[in-house]
């Protein structure tokens, strides 16, 4: 049998991302009856990146499924510095069951994955963060039951956060609006596809809006960090470019006001989100985080499936 990996959501049609929700509201419901799915296996995190939910999540997900986790120093194996992605990739394929990576470049996972047995999961990348939309699927399904014919507003960076929930949604519908400064690309390649797949769900992708349009009656008001790790160099222009696209009370005014408030954390106080709205009664940061523990598992089943 040929190993599934998990590595952008766009390889993925919307009857097996429904899978994944799926398994994740079982273990989340059943914690206890899954313990020993993935008895004796052992699960690899190498992570290139600072984490706190990722690495937390697929650390003790993989220990309540029964499984071994091992965290590698990144300075330790220094992927492709050291020793070649593709070198490091049979080595572990050797050892482990699978392997969660979180890598600078979107292309050494693609690399590692080429070259190993095992199933690879990707942690983030600077491309898109695949992991971290299962959680916000999850999240969104449990309060709003589906994400078909909801407006969903993202106000913020055109980054790798945003292009995951762009591949969810084009799939599952729901009418999504992105706000970003004009100096924010997106990969056309992206985006086109992700059209067409929202041609064929019943859903919507609008962008070039102003953040107050993209709020206008939103039932889901998400956001993330104006410089991601590794454009930490950039932060200070960024401020600059971003200053109009925070989520703050003004903006939160104008969505419905049983809007729930996103975002995937960490969070810039002050930045992208004001304090009074990460800290209001819209905010759903922590239910998010929790639910990217049931996600990880999730996610480990379906690549490890039996
Ligand atoms: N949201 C998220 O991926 O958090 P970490 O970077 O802390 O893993
Ligand atoms: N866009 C952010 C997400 C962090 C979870 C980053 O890549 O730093």
């Amino acid at each position: 049998m040929s190993k599934k990996d998990f590595i952008s959501l766009r390889d993925f049609s919307k009857y097996q991302l429904l899978d994944i929700i799926s398994l994740a509201k079982e273990v989340k419901s059943d914690s206890q009856g899954l313990r020993d799915y993935m008895y004796g296996k052992h699960v690899g995190l190498l992570f290139e990146k600072p984490s706190l939910r990722t690495k937390t999540s697929f650390f003790i997900g993989a220990q309540q499924l029964g499984a071994n986790s091992i965290y590698y120093d990144p300075e330790e194996v220094r992927l492709g510095k050291r020793e070649e992605v593709r070198d490091v990739s049979r080595t572990l394929s050797q050892y482990l069951d699978a392997i969660v990576l979180r890598t600078f470049s979107h292309r050494n996972i693609l690399e590692f994955a080429g070259f190993s047995s095992i199933p690879v999961i990707n942690g983030l990348s600077d491309f898109c963060h695949p992991s971290q939309a299962i959680a916000d699927i999850l999240t969104i399904i449990e309060l709003k039951q589906e994400v078909e014919g909801l407006k969903v507003a993202y106000i913020g960076d055109s980054n790798n956060v945003c292009n995951s929930l762009i591949n969810a949604f084009s799939v599952l519908g729901g009418n999504f609006y992105i706000a970003t400064p004009q100096e924010c690309a997106f990969d056309q390649k992206i985006i086109q596809e992700a059209k067409n797949k929202f041609n064929q769900s019943n859903g919507s992708l609008t962008l070039g809006v102003s953040p107050q349009e993209a709020a206008e009656g939103a039932d889901v008001l998400y956001t993330d960090v104006w410089s991601s790790m590794g454009s930490e160099k950039e932060a200070e222009q960024r401020k600059k470019i971003f200053q109009d696209f925070q989520i703050n009370g003004k903006i939160l005014k104008k969505a419905k006001s049983n809007c729930i408030v996103m975002h995937c954390l960490p969070a810039h106080r002050g930045q992208e989100i004001a304090d009074e709205v990460i800290e209001g009664d819209n905010s759903v940061v922590f239910l998010q985080a929790a639910n990217r523990l049931h996600a990880a598992k999730a996610i480990l089943m379906f690549t490890c499936d039996k």
